[in-house]
């Protein structure tokens, strides 16, 4: 039986035992370059498949070349960085709650799109997450998968659902994507780094597809660079001003903020945190009426427990929970939570604060004026949703999350935004830096 999502513990372990994901690549590749070609169907997805050795380097090329190629999708208007746009943190390109895509680029998806970044340490999903460096013993439930009900085990094969979702780049097969590549300005390209006959098999060169974009999507510098004011205070290069220090704690507090227990903020054994722990929740955020699917009352999102996600439908305690995201780059987006319902991050921390104090604030009334408490859920699954700190408090009552936390929490959060070292070195780094690489 797991322990409570409420009651987990962080999960961080898992993320540094999966060595970065890209010399994994490389190795796996090198060492299959050196086998003879097999059939692509049946291997295993890193096995020595291609004429050529393709290296990090050259996949990368092709994997941005994909990534930003609207010829892909049957509109021929949408590429994968039309949702995930790199200059917002390669999440949505405005404040939507959901993106269209489809094959007349008009059908609305059901979820907000998430960012990319930071995604690279994700482990599989797995129902019981045992994390070796804490309590070994203890089960801590569902963990880890892509999306937000982590459907997905990897990065490419999390790349077969929009290229045929119908509502994103609406393929019908492996073999149009394919015929696609084959006629794209980069098909030369293609075929100089997985080997000049890589066409002549659909199956290879959709499997080249999606390791190019895989590959892209783990290159650093654009993915996970590590280059927030955050990171530079923990590499000790900076300082937090007093309010994002106040920020800081009380967004570690239990008493208070207590959000690092699912968006953990401290380093573990030498690594970054990534904010989050791959862990799910159910928060309860509240129903979004802009998303076209919302417009069926008998329409829920359940997360974990479907209906996108069809494996775990009969497991009731799954429903209305989804993967905790990492919170890098959170003050880039306008559009929060799973349904989008959100759009400024001050409303999110607020709602952190105000969800059992004040529902009525965030929740719709029925029509004899009751508030309708957690109305993107139905009533059995109600008891699924999180009541920890800082979800411990009740109607009328007072959270010990204040305005000045709140506000301190926002000012914490504008930290975690990249690109801080890049506009400014410590003046003690800038003594010891050759001008020139400064
Ligand atoms: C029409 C908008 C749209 C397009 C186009 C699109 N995506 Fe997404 N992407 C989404 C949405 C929405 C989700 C969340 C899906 C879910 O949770 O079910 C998502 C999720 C993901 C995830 C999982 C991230 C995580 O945190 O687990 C990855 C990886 C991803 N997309 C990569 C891609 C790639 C690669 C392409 C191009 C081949 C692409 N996307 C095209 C909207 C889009
Ligand atoms: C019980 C675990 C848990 C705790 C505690 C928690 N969060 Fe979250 N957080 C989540 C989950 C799960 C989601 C996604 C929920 C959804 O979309 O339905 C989320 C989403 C968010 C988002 C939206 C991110 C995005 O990309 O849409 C922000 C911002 C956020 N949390 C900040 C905080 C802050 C600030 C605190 C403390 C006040 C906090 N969280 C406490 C689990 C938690």
């Amino acid at each position: 039986m797991p322990v409570p999502v409420s009651r987990r513990r962080d999960l961080r372990g898992c993320l540094f035992r999966l060595t970065a994901a890209l010399s994994l690549i490389a190795a796996c590749v090198t060492v299959a370059a050196a086998g003879t070609a097999a059939s692509a169907a049946n291997a295993p997805f890193y096995a020595a498949t291609f004429e050529k050795a393709p290296t990090v380097a050259a996949m990368t090329v092709i994997g941005r070349e994909l990534f930003f190629d609207t010829g892909l999708s049957a509109s021929g208007r949408t590429a994968c960085a039309t949702c995930h746009v790199p200059a917002k943190s390669f999440g949505p390109p405005d404040d939507a709650a959901v993106q269209r895509g489809g094959r007349d680029g008009r059908q609305s998806g059901v979820r907000a799109v998430p960012s990319l970044m930071y995604t690279q340490n994700i482990p599989p999903f797995t129902e019981h997450y045992f994390d070796d460096e804490g309590d070994d013993s203890i089960d801590q439930g569902p963990a880890g998968g892509r999306t937000w009900d982590g459907r997905s085990q990897s990065t490419h094969e999390q790349a077969r659902l929009p290229l045929f979702s119908p509502f994103e780049m609406a393929n019908d097969s492996p073999d149009t994507v394919v015929r696609k590549v084959r006629h794209a300005p980069y098909a030369a390209q293609f075929r100089d780094v997985f080997g000049a006959g890589v066409f002549e098999d659909d199956a290879l060169a959709f499997k080249a597809v999606l390791m190019a974009l895989e590959t892209f999507q783990q290159s650093p510098a654009e993915f996970y660079p590590y280059t927030s004011k955050y990171d530079a205070w923990l590499r000790h290069q900076t300082a937090l001003s007093a309010q994002e220090l106040r920020g800081l704690a009380a967004f570690n507090d239990p008493a208070k903020g207590n959000c690092a227990r699912c968006h953990p903020s401290a380093m573990r054994e030498g690594a970054f945190p990534q904010f989050t722990d791959f862990g799910y929740a159910a928060i309860g955020v509240p129903r979004n009426r802009a998303i076209p699917a919302n417009a069926d009352p008998r329409y829920y999102d359940l997360g974990l427990c479907g209906p996108l996600r069809t494996d775990l439908a009969g497991k009731t305690e799954y429903c209305g929970l989804f993967r905790t995201p990492s919170l890098r780059n959170v003050a880039t987006r306008r559009v929060f939570f799973h349904n989008g319902v959100m759009h400024r991050l001050e409303d999110v921390v607020r709602f952190y604060a105000e969800r059992d104090t004040r529902p009525d604030k965030w929740y719709p009334r029925t029509a004899d004026g009751r508030v309708r408490k957690f109305d993107d859920l139905p009533a059995v699954y109600q008891p699924n949703v999180d009541r920890a700190s800082p979800f411990d408090r009740t109607a009328g009552g007072q959270s010990d999350l204040r305005e000045g936390d709140i506000s301190d929490i926002l000012a914490f959060l504008q930290t975690l935004t990249d690109g801080y070292e890049t506009r400014r070195i410590s003046p003690s780094m800038r003594a010891t830096t050759p001008s020139q690489f400064q």
